[in-house]
Parts: structure tokens; C-alpha cells; sequence
């Protein structure tokens, strides 16, 4: 076991680790573990754009964006930090640029803005150009920005190191251990500072726009080490996945004008929006979507999709604007765009919890006290400025507002501090052990399958819409998951690159998350956002206008079959925004 020391160890090199990385570099020794090498991470599948009051093509300012994500996120919004992220959006935006990022831009040289759901001019009175993006590949103009910057300022990184656990000592943050992919030899990383940025969990379902990776290690690890999560029960459906595969097809497709048409050729979305009509809400759209189709008004000799229709727009528009998502249309359905509607059906896309943090990125013990030395930053962390339901562009602004901020906490943190925290006793003893158990063990169940299992139980009852039924069989099917998943196996026992064994290690967390997001999700009785009840119809803000709070108790271990998940709940913060009926 090799051992290493940094001021500050950063987990995940997405979006929201790279640029914790740049902040916390300047200021001090800074190490990035990523188990992919990091232009590879999922903020380079984010597409349609990054969202700042810039005000370059409309009038717009930062408080029509903060009411906004407040009302988008259904009034779960902590006010105080969704004020931060809306007037920190501009410089974020401007720093981004000055790195180079290659914005569209508008015939005078300004950064070009387009439309995005829920995003709206002088609260709600028509759908506002808020989204700065570049063509559909934001996210990956991001990553790529990001990453040369990391390089010119010679940011340390361990790349294919897979953190399987977090070291607390007397309550302090100690470090990570961490698997190497290449060699199968385990590390431990001390550090004065750790920030996880480690993104979402979205392979809990089978339709999903989440890449292969998205299996929630660092919210599994915290949760595992007694820590709590915040708002688990409100997951995101992004209308627009591509049917059957979830792969994304941008927002930003509606936002050039794009429309949703059920099987009469109906734009449906004028019944349910009638203001904002396509660019709604993802919740709302979501819901939308399934009314239809469940009304027998889906497409297809199915009827369970919808279609996305560009063929009014000219083709030099789509060829400029939406490059990739005509592609993929070509590509994965061989539809041409530009004369026929895409199938589409929600596919889910983003986790609104997520390990609670204040604005300055650190992790809370409870409703109040921080883990000393501890950081989580993007889609990992539950801050919480999205609430019961994300807006689009949010996500890439989050990242770079909270990573920054995560980084500069992080540094501060590391250069006060006068020595490391003491290691505990064999700090590699529980990675060791599960490794060991999965790859040398005799277990038999398999892998994929479990996984598969657990795709399609989510997919089926803790999706769009959700009862009591539905969530209780899905805490019944986990529960028997997790049984099988104490025999696992895998068929390679070598140490290099064993992708078997990470896959084995991952299905853990995935089950963990799971049960996290429905066991919060059948005490919520009441709908709101992305948890759309349908025993529980309407919102209470009475009973529920309040956080969740999940602990775990039990062993250290792997989706442990008698760990029992405690709820606790945390006031919202408010300042200006009382809630009112969510109408667009
Ligand atoms: O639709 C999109 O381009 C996705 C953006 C987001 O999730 O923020």
C-alpha cells in the first residue's frame, strides 16, 4: 500500500473538480484522483449551455434568474444559496471565456444566449435568452477549457484511480483510499482538505442520459461512513432522451424552437404551459409527456414516445446551433432531422440531492455543523440550489460557481490548518476487504444481472410517477438485491484493469443510492417537482415544504443487507420568495 500527502486530495475531474482544482492549486499542494481520465467525465455530455443573467440579447438580471430557479425547484430551494449561484453566474460565465472558451456569439461579438425551460423574463412573463453555450457541446467546451488549464498551471493528476472510501479522524477529514485501475494496488491519499466532485448516480435506471461511470461512488462512500444525504427523492427526468436509449437531445433543441408533438401532430404542451408552452419545466414537460402517452395520444405503434420536431427549422440553423444532437438522430435512429420528427421519451438525467453542503462547499454532519477539512461540489453535492427540480443550464453554471468556491475553501482550509489529522489504524483495511471478497471470493451471483434487476425496477416504480405501491415494491426488490449482492463474483481475478471488479464494486453504491431514493421517496407524501405522488397529487407545503435528511446506520460495508436508513428533515431557507401555485 503505497501512501501519499497533500494539502488538498480534489475526487472526480469533471467540471466541478477541475475547477477546484484550479483554485485550490493556486494556493496550495493539490492532487485530482479521477477514475477516468478527465476529458472523458460527464459534464462533456452537457449540451445546451450555461446560464447567466449576461443580458447580451435581451433584458434579463440576476434576480429574474434567482426567482426562477427558485420557482423551477418548486420552492425547495435554499434562497440563500440559489442567490449566490444566480449573481456569482456572470463572472463565472466571464472567467470561462477569458480561458478560451469558444462561445457562440452574437453578430456584435457578444456571447450569444439562447432559450431554456423555465428561464423567464421579469418572473414568468415570456421565456428569456439566459443559456450561454457553445453549439450543443457546452459541457465538452467546458471540460476541454477546464483541462488546459489544469495543465498550464500543472495540477497533479491520478488518473483511473478509483476512491473506494473516505478517512474521518476524531471527526476530521483525513484522506481517501483509492484503487488504482492499472495495477490493482490500493492508495491512501492523506490530505488537510478533500472536495468530492464525483457527479451523479443515474445508472440506478436503465433509461438514462448518464454515461457508463455514473454509479454515485463518492455520495455511496459519504453515506456509508455515517454522513447524511440530502433530497435523494427527487430525481430528474429530461424530456428529450432519444426512445429506448435516453441518450440526451438537448433542450436547447426547444429553445432554437423546436416543438413536442404527440400523435395527432398536436404541440400538447400549449394545454399544459400555455405561457412557455415547450420550454416549461423538465418536471412538468416529463409528466406531460407520460399523460400523453398513457391518454393513448403517444406515438409509434407502441404509442410510448412522443416526437421532437425540428423540420420547420431551416437546416443552416440546426447544422450551426445543434450539430451533435442532428447527428445522433441520424446516427442511433437514421432519421434525418431536417425532415422528420425524432422519437423521444424522459430519460433520467440528474440528481437534485446529494450530499448536503453550505455555500461554501462544506459538508454538514446535520441540519447545521460542518466535517472540518471535508468538500463536496456539483452534481454529488445537494447545496441546494435546484430544489425539487433542476433547470436546464443550471447544472453547468453549479459546477463552476460551487467548484470554484469548493477550491478556494478547500486551499483556505489546508493553509490554516497547522498538520495533517491523524491516519486511523489501517486505514486501507475495509477497500482491502471488499476488493479481496468480490475478486477472490467464491460468490456466484452475477454482476449485470443484479444491475439490470435494479435498472428496471427503478425504471418502472420510482420513475416520473410514483405511489406508495410502486416505491414499496421497489424497496422489496432492493432489499433482495442487496442479498444477492453478498455473493457477487467475477469471472477475472487478475489485478490489471479488472473492469469486472470496478463494475462489482459500483453495482454496491448503485444499490445503496437506491434504496436511499426510495425509502425518502415513500415518506414524501405529497408531490412537488421531480416526486410527482400520484396517491399524493398535490404539494403540502404545510408538512413537507422541508429538506430530507437520510442516515445510514449499520456496518461499514457494501450495500449491506442490515444497514437501516434513519430520515431526518432540515428547514428550507428562504429569503425573498414565498411560495406560491407553480403556473407557467
Ligand atoms: O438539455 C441540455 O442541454 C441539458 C442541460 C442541463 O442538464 O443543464
Amino acid at each position: 500500500m503505497q501512501i501519499h500527502k497533500y494539502d488538498t486530495v480534489i475526487v472526480g475531474a469533471g467540471g466541478a473538480g477541475m475547477r477546484a482544482a484550479l483554485e485550490s492549486g493556486k494556493r496550495c499542494r493539490t492532487a485530482v484522483l479521477t477514475k477516468l481520465y478527465p476529458t472523458r467525465s460527464h459534464t462533456g455530455a452537457a449540451q445546451g449551455g450555461m446560464c447567466a443573467a449576461l443580458a447580451n440579447v435581451e433584458e434579463d438580471n440576476w434576480e429574474w434568474h434567482t426567482f426562477d430557479t427558485i420557482k423551477g425547484g418548486d420552492y425547495l430551494v435554499d434562497q440563500d444559496a440559489a442567490e449566490v449561484m444566480c449573481k456569482e453566474a456572470i463572472d463565472a460565465v466571464l472567467d470561462l471565456e477569458k480561458m478560451g472558451l469558444p462561445f457562440n456569439r452574437t453578430p456584435e461579438g457578444r456571447i450569444d444566449q439562447r432559450r431554456f425551460g423555465g428561464h423567464t423574463r421579469d418572473h414568468g412573463k415570456a421565456p428569456v435568452r439566459r443559456s450561454c453555450y457553445a453549439a450543443d457541446r457546452t459541457g465538452h467546451m467546458i471540460l476541454q477549457t477546464l483541462y488546459q488549464q489544469c495543465v498550464k498551471h500543472e495540477i497533479e493528476f491520478y488518473n483511473e484511480f478509483y476512491v473506494l472510501d473516505l478517512l474521518i479522524s476524531e471527526g476530521i477529514a483525513a484522506g481517501v483510499v483509492a484503487y488504482e485501475l492499472a495495477t490493482g494496488e490500493v492508495h491512501v491519499f492523506r490530505a488537510k482538505s478533500v472536495v468530492f466532485a464525483t457527479g451523479g448516480f443515474g445508472k440506478v435506471f436503465k433509461v438514462t442520459s448518464n454515461a457508463h461511470t455514473l454509479t454515485g461512488d463518492g455520495m455511496g462512500i459519504i453515506f456509508r461512513r455515517g454522513l447524511p444525504l440530502e433530497d435523494m427523492e427527487f430525481y430528474q427526468f429530461h424530456p428529450t432522451g432519444i426512445w429506448k436509449m435516453g441518450i440526451l437531445l438537448t433542450e436547447g433543441a426547444r429553445g432554437e424552437g423546436g416543438i413536442l408533438r404527440n400523435r395527432d401532430g398536436e404541440r400538447f404542451m400549449e394545454r399544459y404551459a400555455p405561457t412557455i408552452k415547450d420550454l416549461a419545466p423538465r418536471d412538468m414537460v416529463a409528466r406531460a409527456i407520460y399523460t400523453e402517452i398513457r391518454a393513448g395520444r403517444g406515438c409509434g405503434t407502441d404509442g410510448d414516445h412522443v416526437y421532437l420536431d425540428l423540420t420547420h427549422l431551416p437546416p443552416e440553423q440546426l447544422d450551426a446551433k445543434l450539430p451533435d444532437i442532428t447527428e445522433f438522430a441520424r446516427t442511433y435512429l437514421g432519421i434525418e432531422p431536417y425532415t422528420d420528427p425524432i422519437p423521444i421519451q424522459p430519460t433520467a438525467h440528474y440528481a437534485m440531492g446529494g450530499v448536503p453542503t453550505n455555500i461554501n462547499a462544506e459538508v454538514l454532519r446535520n441540519n447545521t455543523d460542518i466535517v472540518p477539512g471535508l468538500y463536496a461540489a456539483g452534481e454529488v453535492a445537494c447545496v441546494s440550489v435546484h430544489g425539487a427540480n433542476r433547470l436546464g443550464t443550471n447544472s453547468l453554471l453549479d459546477i463552476n460557481v460551487f467548484g470554484r468556491r469548493a477550491g478556494i475553501a478547500a486551499a483556505q482550509h489546508a493553509v490554516e490548518v497547522p498538520a495533517h489529522a491523524e491516519l486511523p489504524d489501517n486505514p486501507a483495511d475495509f477497500v482491502e476487504g471488499l476488493l479481496t471478497r468480490l475478486r477472490d471470493g467464491a460468490g456466484s451471483q452475477n454482476v449485470a444481472a443484479i444491475r439490470r434487476e435494479l435498472q428496471e425496477t427503478m425504471d418502472v416504480n420510482a420513475s416520473v410517477y410514483r405511489t406508495e405501491a410502486t416505491l414499496k415494491q421497489a424497496v422489496g426488490d432492493i432489499a433482495g438485491l442487496k442479498a444477492r449482492y453478498q455473493h457477487v463474483g467475477v469471472i477475472d481475478r487478475g489485478r490489471r484493469y479488472n473492469t469486472e471488479l470496478l463494475e462489482a464494486v459500483e453495482l454496491g453504491f448503485l444499490l445503496d443510492l437506491a434504496e436511499c431514493l426510495v425509502t425518502s421517496a415513500l415518506a414524501r407524501n405529497e408531490s412537488r417537482g421531480g416526486h410527482s405522488r400520484e396517491d399524493y397529487p398535490n404539494r403540502d407545503d404545510v408538512n413537507f415544504l422541508r429538506h430530507t435528511m437520510a442516515y445510514r446506520s449499520g456496518p461499514l460495508a457494501a450495500a449491506a443487507p442490515d444497514a437501516e436508513i434513519r430520515l431526518d428533515y432540515k428547514p428550507v431557507a428562504m429569503t425573498r420568495y414565498q411560495p406560491m401555485e407553480r403556473k407557467y
